[in-house]
């Protein structure tokens, strides 16, 4: 019977950059939850081995994936099938959330998770939950939070993959002041009017690089987003809307352009079995 394991995206809501460590990685601050679509990985018996499949399927190599290094990290044999859902290399977790999902399977298989998980990829530790958390120091310093508001939302990707450490490089400030305090947040409102007090620092770099991110949020905005931002490094951007039928017409308006949009909701990960 192969074990499968959602890898849900994952949403930087807000990300400050607040310094740089001697080893050129970035301090960051972040909010992060999780939208209700993602990849899907499974395992089954036999020597270690990856199958990518999937509508993204083309855009990643077998060889040096993320889903094979992270069963190598815990020792672990496994034949892997990973269904890529999501655009590669796109600010919303991919090769991270695909290789924590790796680890969870693994771990209800009998096999401990690794130590320093981190080395895989930043993103790793917060994915392994993959329930919201202020992210702190690269990715490691973690702080749970309550569920955030359940919020009708839109992904967004122009088809342009942003380098994560170009987009890093093209910072003019390393120094910006944290996230403020994180409230529970009572309900979408809430959010939103915390969320227009924060920023993502990497934004302005990344629409420097890919303008196109720019006509992206311009267009969720315009498609009735009461909210728009980008997440991680790009080009992957969330609007948020009043209610699921919005973010429903609004997805299909801009898949018109040619890039990958679905709707789907600020919430906790669907089960994964
Ligand atoms: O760890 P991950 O593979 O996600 O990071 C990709 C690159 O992004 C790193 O090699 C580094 O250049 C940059 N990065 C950074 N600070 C972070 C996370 C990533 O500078 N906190």
């Amino acid at each position: 019977m192969p074990v499968t394991e959602a890898a849900p995206a994952k949403l930087n809501l807000a990300l400050h950059v607040t310094g740089r460590r001697a080893d050129g990685y970035h301090l960051l601050d972040s909010l992060v939850g999780f939208a209700g679509v993602g990849d899907v990985v499974s395992l089954d018996a036999g020597p270690l081995s990856l199958r990518i499949e999937g509508p993204f399927a083309a855009a990643l190599s077998g060889d040096d994936n993320l889903c094979l290094r992270a069963a190598r990290l815990a020792g672990a044999d496994a034949a892997i099938t990973l269904t890529k859902n999501l655009p590669v290399a796109s600010g919303i977790g991919g090769g991270s959330a695909d290789a924590a999902a790796v680890l969870r399977a693994l771990a209800r298989l009998g096999h401990p998770l690794p130590a320093r998980a981190e080395r895989l990829g930043a993103d790793v530790p917060v994915c392994l939950a993959s329930t919201p958390a202020r992210m702190q120091g690269v990715g490691e310093i973690l702080t749970p939070l309550p569920p955030l508001p359940a919020i009708p939302l839109v992904l967004a990707n122009p088809g342009v993959a942003l380098s994560t450490p170009l987009v890093f490089a093209a910072m003019d400030r390393r120094d910006n002041p944290g996230l403020p305090d994180i409230p529970r947040f009572a309900g979408p409102e809430d959010l939103v009017e915390w969320l227009a007090a924060t920023r993502n620092d990497l934004e302005a770099p990344a629409r420097a690089i890919a303008p196109v991110v720019g006509q992206v949020l311009e267009s969720l905005r315009a498609t009735g987003a009461g909210f728009a931002r980008m997440s991680g490094s790009g080009a992957t951007c969330f609007g948020l809307y009043d209610s699921a039928d919005r973010a429903r017409i609004a997805a299909a308006a801009l898949k018109q352009h040619g890039w990958w949009a679905v709707a789907t909701e600020l919430a906790p990960p669907p089960p994964s079995r």
